[in-house]
C-alpha cells in the first residue's frame, strides 16, 4: 500500500454524486449545507460553548458542570463537563415518564423464531431496568463494581446494562459469539464481581450453548461471586450450587421493589469498558465514561439519523460490538426514540429476513454493515421485492468502507433511488459517529462517508506528522477531543498513551488510512495496523497467531487478511510447523477449531498456508507486506527487499498460496 514512507496510495476514484431532496430538508434536525457548516464552523471557533449547548439540550443533569472541557492529549488526559452529575440510567428512562413517552414503545424486540416479539414501553423498560438494579444490589454490586455481561440479543440484555448504568456499576459486554478462553480473559482483565449469561444462543435455527463457556472461563475467574442466568433456550444446563441463579427467579422474588433511585455519577464516572482488538495481542478494555458519552451518543444520533418521536429505528448490529452499545441502546433511549432489536441473522430462513421485519414494523430508519448488503447482493435482489420497504426514510453503513457497487445496490434496491446512505465512520475508542453525512444535508458520493461532523476535527497526516496534500492518502487523526472519545485503557494507561497519542504527538491516531478529495471529503482506506476487518469486526492478527501458535503442532504463524468479496476480509494465516510434522488437511481443520475454541469462530482462519519458513527481516521481524501482497495476488513488485535476511522464501510462498487459493 505504500509508494513511499510517508505518502499512502489510494487509487479508488469515484464521480457520483447525490443530493439530497428538497422536500425533506424542512423537516430534518439540519436542514441543509449552510446550517452544516455554521454548526461546524461555531464548533471550532468556540468548541465548549458549542458542546455546552449540546449537552443542556440533550441531557438531564443533576448538577451542572464547572467547566466543559480539561484536555492534553500528551498526557493523555481527558475530561468533559467536570464536575457535572447525572445518572445514564435516568436519561434514557425515568424522565421520559414525566414527557409524554410512558406508554410509548422504547424497545421493540424480534426474537429469531418470528412469533417471539415483545415490546417494552418506556413504563415497562423502567420496572424491568429497577427490578433488576435492586437484583444487583442484593447480589453485593455497588458502585464501582464491575459486570460482566456475555448474552445473546435478548431484551435482558440492554436490561442489565441499563440495570448497571443505574447503580453505577460499570458494565463490560462481551460478544456472546466469543470463546469460554476470550471471556475468562476479559472478565480477569476487569476483575468483575459478578457475571450474567444465558443458557444458549439461537442462532440460524439452531440452539447453541453458551453456558458451557461461562462455566469454563468461570473455572479461572476468582473475582466473580455470582453468576446470574438467562434461560433463552431451556436446554439442559450445569447451575453451580451457591454461585448460579436463574434471572426469572431472582426476578419473581416479592421483596424485589419495582423502582431504584438512580446512582448520581460524576460525568467522568466509568459508564462501561469494552474490550477490542488492537496491533498488539490482549484486546484492550476501552473505557467511556457517563457525561460526555451519553452526550455525544444523543448528539450523533439526533442529527446522523435525524431520530424523531414517530420514528421506528432500527440498527442491527450486536449489542456486544459498540455500534450496539451506542446505537440500539443509550443514543436512541437517551432521545426517548423506539429502537428495534434483533435476535438472528439477515439470511435465515431466508434472504428476506431483514425486508419483511422492516414491512412488519415500517421501520424508518435502518442501519446495518456492508457485509450484510454483500451478503444479501449475491442472494438478488428478487428479496428485496417481496417486501413494501416504502416506509424507511434513512439508510446507514458502518464496520467498514461500503464498496460503491455495494452503496449503490442498497440506493437502489432498498432506498429506491431515493433514501440517503449516512456512511458513519468510527470506532469503539470514538464511542460515536465522527465521520459521516447528515441524511438531509451533505451531497453523497457512493464509497466516500463524506465529512466530519461539527466538532470533530478530523486531518489526514503523513507519517511525520504534516499535513497531506488534497487527495494523499495518509493517517487519519482527530486533533482535538469530542466528548464521547474513549478516557482511557481499563488498568493500562501506558497501552492508552502508546496506542493513540504516541505517534503524532498532540493528535489522536486512529490507526485508519483515508485521503481526503477536493471536496474535502474522506474516503476512509482501512486499518493500517494489525488489525484485520472481517465482517466489520476488528480482529488482532496477534491474538489470533497467539492462539495458532498455541498448538503443539505449530512452530510459528503469521495471519494477513485477505480481500473477500463477501466479510472485506478473511483471515489468512501462514504457519509453520515443527520439525518432522507432516502438512495435511486434518491438521488444518484442527488447526482452524483450535482458534475456534481460544478466540470464537469470527477468529478462525479461512486459509492457512503451511510454509517452509516465513519472509523476515534481519532482526527477526516477519515482513508482513509481503505476506500481505502475496494473498492479495500481487506478486509483480514487492518494494524494497533488502532487508530481508533469505528472499529465497518468497517463492514457495507465492507457490503454496497459488495452489491453496487458486491465486493467479
Ligand atoms: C472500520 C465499529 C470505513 C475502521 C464502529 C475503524 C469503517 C474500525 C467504517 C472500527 C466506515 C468503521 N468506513 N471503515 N464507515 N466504520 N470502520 O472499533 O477501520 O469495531 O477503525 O467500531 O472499523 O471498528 P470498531
Amino acid at each position: 500500500m505504500c509508494a513511499n514512507e510517508t505518502q499512502i496510495e489510494s487509487l479508488m476514484q469515484e464521480e457520483r454524486l447525490f443530493r439530497p431532496s428538497r422536500k425533506d430538508q424542512m423537516k430534518a434536525h439540519v436542514k441543509s449545507m449552510k446550517e452544516y457548516k455554521a454548526y461546524y464552523k461555531e464548533s471550532m471557533e468556540d468548541p465548549e460553548g458549542f458542546w455546552a449547548r449540546r449537552a443542556e439540550e440533550l441531557i438531564t443533569w443533576n448538577k451542572k458542570w464547572r467547566k466543559v472541557l480539561r484536555w492534553d492529549f500528551n498526557d493523555p488526559k481527558i475530561e468533559w463537563f467536570i464536575g457535572g452529575k447525572l445518572n445514564v440510567s435516568y436519561n434514557c428512562l425515568d424522565r421520559h415518564l414525566e414527557n409524554g413517552r410512558r406508554n410509548k414503545a422504547a424497545l421493540i424486540w424480534q426474537g429469531e423464531p418470528e412469533e417471539d416479539v415483545k415490546v417494552y414501553t418506556y413504563q415497562m423498560l423502567h420496572t424491568e431496568v429497577c427490578r433488576f438494579a435492586n437484583v444487583l444490589k442484593k447480589l453485593g454490586v455497588k458502585k464501582g463494581d464491575r459486570v460482566s455481561i456475555y448474552l445473546p440479543m435478548i431484551p435482558e440484555l440492554p436490561i442489565a446494562m441499563l440495570a448497571c448504568a443505574r447503580i453505577g456499576a460499570p458494565h463490560s459486554i462481551v460478544f456472546a459469539g466469543f470463546s469460554a478462553s476470550s471471556l475468562e480473559s476479559r472478565i480477569q482483565d476487569c476483575k468483575a464481581k459478578v457475571l450474567i449469561t444465558a443458557d444458549a444462543v439461537l442462532r440460524s435455527g439452531r440452539t447453541i450453548p453458551l453456558k458451557p463457556n461461562a462455566d469454563q472461563a468461570l473455572k479461572n475467574c476468582p473475582t466473580v461471586e455470582k453468576c446470574v442466568v438467562v434461560k433463552r433456550a431451556g436446554n439442559e444446563i450445569n447451575m453451580e450450587e451457591g454461585r448460579d441463579l436463574w434471572w426469572h427467579e431472582l426476578m419473581a422474588d416479592e421483596s424485589i421493589k419495582d423502582t431504584c433511585e438512580p446512582e448520581i455519577m460524576d460525568a467522568e464516572d466509568m459508564l462501561f469498558i469494552l474490550y477490542t482488538s488492537g496491533s498488539t495481542g490482549k484486546p484492550k478494555g476501552v473505557i467511556h465514561t457517563t457525561g460526555g458519552y451519553l452526550t455525544y451518543a444523543a448528539h450523533t444520533t439526533q442529527w446522523v439519523f435525524d431520530l424523531k418521536d414517530d420514528d421506528v429505528y432500527w440498527c442491527t448490529a450486536d449489542i456486544g460490538w459498540i455500534t450496539g452499545h451506542t446505537y440500539i441502546v443509550y443514543g436512541p433511549l437517551a432521545l426517548g426514540g423506539t429502537s428495534l432489536m434483533f435476535e438472528g441473522v439477515p439470511t435465515w430462513p431466508a434472504p428476506d429476513r431483514f425486508w419483511k421485519i422492516v414491512e412488519k414494523f415500517k421501520v424508518n430508519i435502518f442501519y446495518t454493515a456492508p457485509t450484510v448488503i454483500r451478503a444479501l447482493m449475491r442472494e438478488g435482489v428478487e428479496w428485496t421485492q417481496k417486501h413494501d420497504l416504502s416506509t424507511l426514510r434513512i439508510l446507514g453503513s458502518v464496520g467498514e468502507p461500503i464498496n460503491p457497487e455495494a452503496w449503490m445496490w442498497y440506493h437502489e434496491n432498498i432506498g429506491k433511488g431515493k433514501l440517503p446512505i449516512v456512511d458513519t465512520w468510527w470506532q469503539t475508542e470514538t464511542g460515536g459517529i465522527l465521520i459521516a453525512p447528515l441524511p438531509y444535508a451533505t451531497p453523497l458520493k457512493p464509497g466516500s462517508a463524506t465529512l466530519p461532523l461539527p466538532g470533530v476535527d478530523a486531518a489526514i497526516v503523513r507519517s511525520d506528522g504534516t499535513p497531506a496534500k488534497k487527495n494523499e492518502g495518509g493517517y487519519l487523526v482527530v486533533k482535538r477531543p469530542w466528548p464521547g472519545m474513549l478516557r482511557g485503557v481499563f488498568g493500562d494507561p501506558e497501552r492508552f498513551k502508546k496506542q493513540y497519542f504516541d505517534r503524532f504527538p498532540g493528535m489522536y491516531e486512529s490507526g485508519d488510512g483515508a485521503r481526503r478529495d477536493e471536496d474535502g471529503y474522506f474516503w476512509i482506506m482501512g486499518r493500517l495496523d494489525d488489525v484485520i476487518n472481517v465482517s466489520g469486526h476488528r480482529l488482532g492478527t496477534a491474538e489470533i497467531e497467539s492462539a495458532l501458535v498455541s498448538h503443539p503442532s505449530v512452530a510459528e504463524a503469521a495471519v494477513v487478511g485477505m480481500p473477500h468479496p463477501v466479510k472485506g476480509q478473511t483471515i489468512y494465516a501462514y504457519v509453520t510447523l515443527k520439525a518432522g510434522l507432516e502438512e495435511s488437511d486434518d491438521l488444518r481443520a484442527e488447526l482452524r477449531n483450535h482458534v475456534r475454541k481460544i478466540i470464537g469462530p469470527i477468529a478462525s482462519p479461512e486459509y492457512i498456508q503451511f510454509a517452509v519458513g516465513l519472509p523476515k527481516t534481519r532482526s527477526g521481524k516477519i515482513m508482513r507486506r509481503i505476506l500481505r501482497k502475496i494473498v492479495a495476488g500481487e506478486t509483480e513488485d514487492f518494494g524494497d527487499t533488502s532487508t530481508l535476511a533469505d528472499p529465497s522464501v518468497i517463492e514457495d510462498l507465492i507457490k503454496g498460496n497459488k495452489e491453496l487459493t487458486g491465486n493467479k
